[in-house]
């Protein structure tokens, strides 16, 4: 038996962190982590059951210190239909605990370990098939203070990207099963922080105060692509290469391995939004991979000049291909049907140039809310979905002469989001129809 003092880890879920660890002698730190499987959002809309440690995605954070004993407690609820395990890399021993931890739903499994190794480290379920169970959502990070602890920040937050692969496309509504051809081919349809679209956008951000010094903890659960971590709006003062005791200062982007982690430090001098993207960028603005930490403060001109625009990172969705299949899409049954669902699809694929709420920015995108330009004709509408739009048009007095690209939407898809359009912001009402819509494409 061990002598140390014994206590009760503090997990938490993303994006928090547990505090700090204050006691300078070493401890035997037990925790309890449950597997479970169970629906959630992959985003507005989409459906998808995840598989997790501690029912979210990314897993509990879990913190020790360097030359603690852990006495793990792995618990996999009854409810489960799978067997589940846990592989730290903070365990020094084989399966980094995997081969001792593998548990039947409704079992518990116990083993202890010693972190040797200081560090931030992935843990994540290791049973058979592995990827599709890290495909689900089983990763999380535990991290391994140092002797001496960490140095002090104002704040800290838990970020820890993943990919995803579903039957249908980005966006398609609906209940979407795992699709193991694509996970093997690493054709992700979601690329994610913090295991959902928009964890950490709008009312998610993350927050902080000018002349704060901030630290993500950084994971990449994969399973198949290495992320590369970036901060649009800031520079990162320290990066713990991978999660070690290496430090890089002055860094736009670190990579953060499938497995892997990087600690990221910075002060933030400015207001404003910062956005953390996977800076292969089609990943950040069509696949999910985008956060945001919301600066609040005094502005300091000389740092930079001002605000010229809040609402410029949008996520624009996608359309990639579609998969034949015996799977269910969810298809408008009446008008109300088609404005939620037009909603969806407006977010995801217009809101980023014509703005959540329709107002357009002048000179660049023009209004869809009160627009006489659509209200006039709203077949106007669909042609500038199906074949796009270029050269001089006037909208409510404006003049506009752009492109707009044409929008890879199916026809329920459009006559879904120039529904809502028409009953939205003061338009005019009505329906737009399939029929309307097959005419305009031929
Ligand atoms: C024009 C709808 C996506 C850029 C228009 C118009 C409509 C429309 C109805 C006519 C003008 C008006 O009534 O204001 C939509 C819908 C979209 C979508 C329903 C999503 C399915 C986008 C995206 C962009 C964009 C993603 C930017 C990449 C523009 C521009 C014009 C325009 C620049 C003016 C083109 C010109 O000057 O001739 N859009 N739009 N739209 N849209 Fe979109
Ligand atoms: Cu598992």
């Amino acid at each position: 038996a061990s002598a140390l003092p014994v206590e009760d880890a503090v997990l938490t879920a993303p994006p928090h962190v547990p505090p700090a660890i204050s006691r300078d002698h070493n401890a035997r730190v037990v925790v309890h982590l449950e597997t479970v499987e169970e629906i959630g959002t992959m985003a507005d809309g989409v459906e998808y059951v995840y598989w997790s440690f501690g029912g979210t995605v990314p897993g509990s954070f879990i913190r020790v210190k360097e030359g603690d004993e852990i006495e793990f407690h792995l618990s996999n609820h009854p409810s489960s239909k799978m067997p589940h395990n846990i592989d730290l890399h903070a365990v020094t021993g084989p399966g980094g605990g995997a081969v001792s931890s593998f548990t039947a739903p409704g079992h518990t499994s116990t083993f202890a370990f010693q972190a040797l190794n200081p560090g931030l480290y992935v843990y994540h379920c290791a049973t058979a098939p592995v990827g599709m169970h890290i495909a689900n959502g089983m990763y999380g990070l535990i991290l391994v203070e140092p002797k001496g602890g960490l140095p002090k920040v104002d704040r800290e937050y838990y970020v820890m990207q993943g990919d995803f692969y579903t039957k249908g496309k980005y966006g398609e509504a609906g209940l979407q099963p795992f699709d193991m051809e694509k996970a093997i081919e690493e054709n992700a349809d979601y690329v994610v922080f913090n295991g959902a679209v928009g964890s950490l956008t709008g009312e998610n951000s993350l927050t902080a105060k000018v002349g704060e010094t901030i630290r993500l903890y950084v994971g990449n659960g994969g399973p198949n692509l290495v992320s590369s971590f970036h901060v649009i709006g800031e520079i990162f003062d320290t990066v713990y290469i991978e999660g070690g005791d290496a430090k890089n200062h002055n860094v736009q982007t670190t990579l953060v391995p499938a497995g892997g982690s990087a600690i990221v430090d910075f002060k933030v001098q400015v207001p404003g939004n910062l956005i953390m993207v996977d800076h292969s960028i089609f990943r950040a603005f069509n696949k999910g991979a985008l956060g945001m930490i919301n600066v609040k403060g005094e502005e300091d001109k000389v740092v930079y000049s001002g605000k010229i625009s809040e609402a410029i990172y949008q996520p624009e969705g996608s359309a990639i291909q579609s998969i034949e299949g015996e799977y269910q899409v969810a298809k408008a049954q009446n008008k109300e049907d088609k404005i939620t669902f037009g909603k969806r699809i407006y977010n995801a694929n217009c809101a980023a140039c014509h703005q959540p709420n329709g107002e357009g920015i002048p000179q660049a995108f023009p209004p869809l809310a009160k627009s006489d330009y659509f209200n006039e004709d709203p077949i106007r509408g669909i042609s500038a979905i199906v074949h796009g739009l270029e050269g001089p048009i006037k909208v409510n007095g404006e003049s506009f002469n752009s492109v707009m690209p044409a929008m890879l939407l199916d026809d329920d898809e459009i006559a879904n989001v120039l529904t809502f359009i028409l009953n939205s912001w003061d338009n005019k009402g009505g329906e737009i129809t399939v029929e309307q819509v097959q005419k305009v494409r031929k």
